[in-house]
């Protein structure tokens, strides 16, 4: 060799190598792991109050349906939020995740980036939940990267108009001219909550006819009750606002018991005709949640 040494070309080659080592030290801890960078895995995760029903479920069976429609090859997941019916479910040997459990397992699962969409009505206390259980999943060591929230139905005004014009375009072809429709949403303290008189305007304007009511919110069925009676209607529809007709639709609303609305308002003297389908089973619906649901896909990107 003429020049450099045999030990010289040694101690380059081991510079060399020095130098390697602590640039992928430097470079952080995507570079850093012992894989090296994580494929990108996208999933989707729709979360649901729940319900213990089994036609309710079938609603979502739909949905589930039209989420892989609309995002083919897309892993779709489903989490509960309601601790009660989780219960339940376990104890008939179904069981299902919270949305917390629900991240854990996708990180695991090696999921990158993870759109979380909203089956509830209005952003009220459960989404807050959700978004602080989201946001809390995010940026974990190993864990999912991204996590973006989709918004619940009722979002804004045009999402108001569009649930107006699915609802009513759904209503049963029996329904004359002169009957009223109530719809039962089901109400919060939260200040989402003004979203149910909003909508009891914006349904108004489509069809005077129309009242909106809530169960655990404002406004009340007293409040039904008495623009019921200004209009001077003889039959009323009873319609649920809620994702699917479960508990409170079967039993606060068309129950038998003395403090339904079905009982109250037929004490009242108004005929009434519940109608038990949630709006999970009308495809327009849907369609705004679906909608909702690909602005957070999006994000994710
Ligand atoms: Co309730």
């Amino acid at each position: 060799m003429m020049g450099i040494g045999v030990s010289e070309l040694k101690k380059t080659t081991l510079l060399v190598i020095l130098v390697a080592v602590w640039a992928l030290a430097l470079a952080g801890p995507a570079q850093a792991g012992h894989g090296g960078e994580k494929a990108m895995k996208k999933g989707i995760l729709l979360v649901t109050f729940g319900t213990s029903i089994d036609r309710a479920a079938k609603a979502f069976d739909m949905i589930d349906a039209a989420t892989k429609a609309r995002f083919p090859g897309v892993a779709v997941r489903w989490a509960y939020t309601a601790k009660i019916i989780r219960d339940k479910l376990a104890k008939q040997g179904r069981s299902i995740d919270s949305p917390a459990v629900a991240l854990a397992k996708m990180g695991e699962e090696g999921f990158t980036h993870v759109a979380v969409q909203s089956l509830h009505v209005i952003p009220g206390y459960e989404f807050d939940d959700l978004a602080a259980t989201a946001k809390a999943f995010e940026g974990l060591p190993e864990g999912i990267e991204r996590i973006s929230l989709g918004q619940p139905l009722i979002a804004g005004p045009d999402d108001m108009t569009r649930l107006a014009k699915a609802v009513l375009a759904d209503l049963p072809a029996e329904r004359k001219k002169d009957e009223a429709v109530v719809f039962m949403g089901h109400g919060t303290h939260h200040p989402a909550g003004a979203a149910y008189p909003a909508m009891a305007y914006v349904f108004k304007q489509a069809d005077p006819l129309t009242v909106v009511g809530t169960v655990e919110g404002f406004p009340e069925i007293d409040q039904v009750k008495a623009e019921l009676l200004a209009m001077k209607v003889k039959t009323a529809w009873l319609i649920p606002l809620m994702s699917v007709a479960g508990d409170h639709a079967m039993n606060d609303m068309a129950g038998g018991e003395d403090d339904s609305w079905k009982s109250i308002l037929t004490k009242a003297g108004i005929e009434c005709k519940p109608v038990l389908k949630g709006l999970a089973e009308n495809p327009q619906v849907v369609d705004i949640w679906l909608d909702h649901l690909a602005t957070a896909y999006d994000r994710l990107n």
